[in-house]
């Protein structure tokens, strides 16, 4: 077969989490969590190319992403193409727009995005459970990205369950020029439950996550937007209180609702119209309360776009 002349697009979208519930430690040092996930339209775009010697070569137009095995892309090939047995090679070209260290998965969905061109150019026809367990060995969010859409994640974020798509909603996502790393967001949460803030305490018995759930399947936006919910906010908060300013000025601004992504830094706002949007995010800018901030207007974005391969 000639490799040299396959070739796909793959679009790898962002995520926001509606909730984001930590519910304890596990004995293998992860976090088991609840959180109701969110693809919105903000996206890389990557380019992949079949070559027949076997490497794997990644380059992309953002300074300081990695372009060796640490990034999350190149693992998910080498991983795909290790267990399946092929002896193909990948060239990965990441056009990056989303910011890293934001809490956006932007490492995670570019892993999935690979996973998904790959199976889609060599004809693997991975199946779903195979396909899930490879990404899960790349990182707890990367299973998400193959489902896309809205989704309830639940055990370290490797078990997900597609939910129906919610009412397109549009989405102003503000970054600051500060990053928080994952690790140190649970480890802190830990720390800060540890020292008896009742207010961080984890093990209602009705979470966030299972109220989101119920919204989303109620196709209930209004609650929706009442119920967003991120345990990681209260540490990300604590190291930057810009973070909490970004979500009042989101609010000023006229979002419905605003909440931390991820582990952060991102912040994200919900809106009524594109038009709203639009007019909130050159506010945001105008009152940020750090500098630069990069500001995305966009919106959630369905299962059947998320998951488009060209
Ligand atoms: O799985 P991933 O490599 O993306 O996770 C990065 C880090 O985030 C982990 O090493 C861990 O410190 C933390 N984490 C966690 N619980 C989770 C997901 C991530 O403690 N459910």
């Amino acid at each position: 077969m000639n490799f040299s002349t396959k070739s796909a697009i793959v679009r790898s979208f962002a995520k926001v989490n509606l909730t984001l519930d930590v519910l304890g430690t596990r004995p293998d040092g992860y976090h088991a969590i609840e959180s109701v996930m969110q693809t919105v339209g903000l996206h890389d775009t990557i380019s992949l190319s079949v070559r027949e010697d076997g490497e794997i070569r990644l380059s992309c137009d953002m300074p300081g992403i990695p372009t060796d095995e640490s990034n999350l892309a190149w693992r998910a090939a080498s991983v795909l193409l290790e267990a399946q047995g092929k002896a193909a090679g990948l060239d990965i070209r990441i056009e990056k727009r989303i910011p890293a260290q934001a809490g956006l998965g932007g490492g995670s969905s570019n892993a999935a995005a690979v996973l998904r061109g790959l199976d889609h150019l060599l004809g693997l026809s991975v199946s779903a459970d195979e396909m899930c367990a490879i990404a899960a060995r790349i990182g707890s969010d990367v299973p998400f990205f193959l489902v896309g859409g809205t989704a309830f994640v639940c055990g370290r974020g490797e078990e997900v369950q597609p939910l129906p798509d919610i009412l397109p909603v549009p989405v102003v996502i503000v970054k600051p020029p500060f990053g928080v790393s994952t690790p140190w967001s649970y480890r802190r949460l830990d720390e800060m439950r540890a020292i008896g803030d009742q207010s961080l305490a984890a093990g209602e018995r009705q979470t966030a996550s299972r109220h989101m759930v119920e919204c989303v399947r109620r196709s209930a936006v209004c609650s929706l937007k009442s119920r967003l919910a991120n345990d990681l906010e209260a540490p990300a908060v604590e190291q930057h209180p810009e973070i909490a300013g970004i979500k009042a000025a989101l609010i000023e601004s006229g979002a419905r609702a605003g909440l931390m992504c991820g582990s952060g830094s991102a912040v994200f706002g919900l809106f009524e119209t594109e038009a709203q949007a639009r007019t909130a995010a050159d506010n945001v800018v105008a009152v940020s309360p750090c500098r630069p901030c990069q500001v995305f207007v966009t919106r959630s974005v369905a299962r059947e776009e998320a998951l488009g391969i060209e």
